[in-house]
């Protein structure tokens, strides 16, 4: 399975990660992940978004922060308040209904 992360395309379909670069433990935050400038209709929508995180030393990568499914009523444009604890990696994931699988992924450093 292809998933794109660059290319003529990734302008309007690689989802874009907003979010500190560093937090402090156990301290909510937040995450908004968007698509910017993409067709929104049936025929070609961007039709979900999920978001991860890959959390340094845990044995099993990734945890599943969130899953949002849109109809083509909607902005894909989820916000997240999220408390981490250790450092790693978000990880987003876009899905367009014609041109497949997008992702894209920011580091971000847990200080105590
Ligand atoms: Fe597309």
């Amino acid at each position: 399975m292809e998933v794109y992360s660059e290319g003529e395309k990734a302008k309007n379909h690689k989802p874009i990660i907003e979010c500190p670069d560093s937090v402090k433990a156990g301290e909510e935050f937040e995450v908004r992940v968007y698509v910017s400038g993409h067709p929104n209709k049936v025929e070609h929508s961007i039709r979900w978004i999920e978001v991860y995180f890959e959390e340094d030393g845990r044995d099993f990568n990734p945890i599943m922060l969130s899953r949002s499914a849109f109809s083509e009523y909607v902005n894909p444009n989820v916000t997240l308040k999220v408390k981490l604890n250790r450092s790693g990696k978000i990880i987003a994931l876009a899905y367009c209904n014609k041109h497949g699988l997008w992702e894209n992924k920011r580091e971000i450093s847990v200080t105590e």
